[in-house]
This record gives structure tokens, C-alpha cells and sequence, in this order.
């Protein structure tokens, strides 16, 4: 892989939810990272023109596209941006590899496993940059906890309990959108919401070597989008859950659901080791909880780490201490992520590797509950070894 300065044209597909979420990344990263490849916005493209003039006008596109084959051959486009549902992944992320141009994909990488390793091997024929936008990696309280765990500040890790609670399809008048659509979205909240989980688990514990899982669809039919007197069939679970054994000896949970009243966006985990434990919600995302045990025993208790301090990932670049950060910022720290590998030359993380993998256990999980049987996750990926000896 070539090392890249200068500027690269990015062309972004798909304009909605995460589209804009990209959008406001390209806009912040050089300003604020001052990374040596700035991405210049070049084509937003999607497939109704009116709508996505619009969009690229409130975005800050230079131009617009509607079709994605039309873009994926210019010589001006160095990145391609996937920003649609799933279904349409794959198709687009490999005929991006083969015109030779950096890939930069949403989750979950795929709608299947068989998918996600076509992509992946697509980008490595082509030797070209390719990541998956596990976006919340990058916020800096959960890099803070990453570094504890390699550093053996909480010991040997025994327990990983991450729960991801959404509510948006908690009434039943709710419409059959794109991610209630198995063809589409490929899995519900699985896909959706767990994958992230998982992809924590894996980045936080290392990695996921068998699981069991259990999926319920609570609403089976809903008015279709477009006719709602007329309704559908839900093809996608509402809510998954999965134990988790992890290869350097821990435990887990994995718990997502989109039908818990009042939980907006709980993307939370807890991890515990023999010396401490770490506690994080993305509804807090600037707080990281610690518990050591090295601590006095007169003020031992859980304290709250408010992660933004000049020493912490990513913050030196945004404000001074306690001038708190978003959810908007993690997309920024994950393209800073992308155009600096880049301009290294090496492969971004977390890479398609990475999405391959995850979808291994998003797979497996299925495959669990459908089988009510405990289920191996196959790996090409060489284990982390998590398991750390006590200091004392
Ligand atoms: N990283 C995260 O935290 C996060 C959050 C939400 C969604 N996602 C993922 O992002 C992807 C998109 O989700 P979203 O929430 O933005 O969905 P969305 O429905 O808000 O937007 C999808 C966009 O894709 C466009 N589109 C669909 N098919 C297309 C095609 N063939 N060609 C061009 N454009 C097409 C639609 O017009 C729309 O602009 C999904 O893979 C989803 O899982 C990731």
C-alpha cells in the first residue's frame, strides 16, 4: 500500500442518518487533527436527484451523483464511502477495491459472513486501505479502558457484560422500515446494535471463541411504510442475546434490544478483573467508571474519570479540559483514523478484518439460537491473549 499526502477525494454513498454523520467528520477532522491527507469533499451520491441536491448543498459536496457506478471509476475519488443498508455492502465495497480506491464501510460489514470475506478479499487483492466504522472504539473514555486492560490494571478479566438498549420500535404502529427487513438489513438488532457490542467486546477483551444465543421477535407484522393500513411481515429479530466465551478465559453477555422503553441509545458495558473494573455508557461518553482494588480501603468505591484531559485519546485536538465532546466526535476520530493510516500506507483499524470476524460471531449467535446449542466462532484471526497474571 502507497503512502498518501496532499488532499483525497472522497465520494460518499447514502445521505441520510449516517451519511451526515460522515459528512460533519469530513468537515472536522482537518481543521481540528490537521491530518497530512485532508479529505476534500467531492460527490454525494444517492438515487433520487432532487433529494440529493439537497443534501450535498446542506452537507458541503461539491457535486452529486446518482448511481455509485458512476463515481467509482474517477480518477479524483481516492476514498469510498459506504453509507447505505447492508444489502448493498458488498457490491459496492468490492467494485471499490478492484477500481484500486481506498474502502471506508459502515457496519455490520456484510449481511452475511460468505460477504464480508469477498470484501475483504477483494480490498487485499487490490492492496488497497479498507475499514469498518465501528465508530464508538474511538470515543477516548472507551480508548482509556482499552489501555488499563493492556496495561494489567485490572488484573486477569473475568466478566464482559455489554448491553446495547434502543426504543424506537417499541410501538407496534411502528412502520416496516429497511431494518426490519431480513433482505436488507440482513438481522435486526443483532446487526444492528449488537455488532457494535461485540465489536467492544472484541477490541476491549480480544477474542470471542464461542457462544450460545437466544433471538425473539416480539412484533411480527407492521404497517408497511407507504400504505399503513396494509401491513408486512417482520423478517428480523426485535431483541438478541448471547453468552460469550472468550479465548484468554473470560465471560460474557451480549444484550441488544430496540423494544426497551426509555433506553435511547444505552450502548453500555462493565468489565471486570481481579484487580478492578471499568464501567462506560455511550449516554455518558465523555465519564469513564473505575474500581481498583489497589486503592485504600477507606475510600476504595467506584469514582467517575471524566476523560477529558490533554492526556487522553483524541482530546489534545478538540478543547480544554471538561469542555465535553459528542457523539458526533467519534466519526471524526475514526476518519482521522482512516486518512492517517493512509498516509502511512498501512491498513486502518478496525479494518475489514475485523468486520469479518465480527460477523463470524453476529453469525454464530444466529446459528446458536437457532439451534438452541452452544456454537464455536471460527477464526483466521490470531488470538489476543487476554488472560494476564496477577501483579502480586
Ligand atoms: N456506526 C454507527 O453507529 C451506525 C449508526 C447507524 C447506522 N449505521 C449503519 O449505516 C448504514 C446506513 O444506515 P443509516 O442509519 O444511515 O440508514 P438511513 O436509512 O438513514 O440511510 C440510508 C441511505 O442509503 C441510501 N441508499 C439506500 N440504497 C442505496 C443505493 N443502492 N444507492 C445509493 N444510496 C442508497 C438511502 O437513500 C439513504 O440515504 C447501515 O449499514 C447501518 O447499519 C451505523
Amino acid at each position: 500500500m502507497s503512502t498518501r499526502t496532499g488532499e483525497a477525494g472522497v465520494a460518499l454513498i447514502g445521505y441520510a442518518f449516517m451519511g451526515r454523520a460522515h459528512s460533519n467528520a469530513y468537515r472536522q477532522v482537518a481543521p481540528f487533527f490537521k491530518p497530512r491527507l485532508r479529505p476534500r469533499m467531492k460527490v454525494l451520491c444517492g438515487r433520487t436527484r432532487s433529494k440529493v441536491e439537497r443534501a450535498a448543498r446542506e452537507l458541503g459536496w461539491d457535486e452529486v451523483a446518482t448511481d455509485w457506478r458512476e463515481v467509482i471509476e474517477r480518477s479524483d475519488i481516492d476514498i469510498i464511502d459506504i453509507a447505505t443498508p447492508g444489502d448493498s455492502h458488498a457490491e459496492i465495497a468490492i467494485a471499490a477495491a478492484r477500481a484500486g480506491k481506498a474502502v471506508f464501510c459502515e457496519k455490520p460489514l456484510a449481511n452475511s459472513v460468505r460477504e464480508a470475506r469477498q470484501m475483504l478479499a477483494a480490498a487485499d487483492r487490490a492492496g488497497v486501505a479498507h475499514m469498518i466504522c465501528h465508530n464508538y472504539r474511538r470515543a477516548p473514555a472507551v480508548m482509556l479502558a482499552r489501555q488499563l486492560i493492556a496495561e494489567g490494571e485490572l488484573g486477569e478479566i473475568r466478566h464482559y457484560r455489554g448491553t446495547y438498549l434502543q426504543d424506537w420500535i417499541t410501538d407496534p404502529g411502528f412502520p416496516l422500515v429497511w431494518r426490519l427487513d431480513r433482505k436488507q438489513a440482513g438481522s435486526g438488532a443483532l446487526g444492528d446494535i449488537a455488532a457494535h457490542s461485540v465489536d467492544l467486546a472484541r477490541f476491549l477483551v480480544g477474542e470471542i471463541v464461542e457462544v450460545a444465543g437466544h433471538l425473539e421477535t416480539f412484533i411480527r407484522k407492521r404497517p408497511l411504510p407507504d400504505n399503513p393500513r396494509r401491513f408486512g411481515q417482520v423478517t428480523v429479530d426485535d431483541a438478541a442475546i448471547a453468552l460469550v466465551r472468550f479465548a484468554g478465559g473470560a465471560m460474557g453477555t451480549i444484550e441488544a434490544s430496540r423494544l426497551a422503553p426509555g433506553r435511547k441509545n444505552y450502548n453500555s458495558f462493565e468489565i471486570n478483573g481481579s484487580r478492578g473494573s471499568v464501567a462506560f455508557d455511550l449516554e455518558r461518553l465523555n465519564e469513564l467508571e473505575l474500581y481498583l482494588e489497589s486503592d485504600r480501603p477507606r475510600i476504595r468505591g467506584f469514582r467517575r474519570v471524566l476523560v477529558t484531559e490533554a492526556k487522553h485519546p483524541y482530546i489534545k485536538a478538540w478543547w480544554p479540559p471538561g469542555h465535553i465532546i459528542g457523539y458526533e466526535h467519534t466519526f471524526v476520530h475514526t476518519v482521522y483514523e482512516l486518512l492517517e493510516a493512509m498516509a502511512d500506507g498501512r491498513v486502518p483499524e478496525p479494518s475489514f478484518v475485523e468486520g469479518v470476524q465480527n460477523q463470524r460471531v453476529l453469525e454464530a449467535i444466529e446459528k446458536a439460537a437457532r439451534t438452541r446449542r452452544w456454537v464455536p466462532v471460527p477464526s483466521d484471526v490470531r488470538h489476543r491473549q487476554t488472560r494476564r497474571p496477577a501483579k502480586d
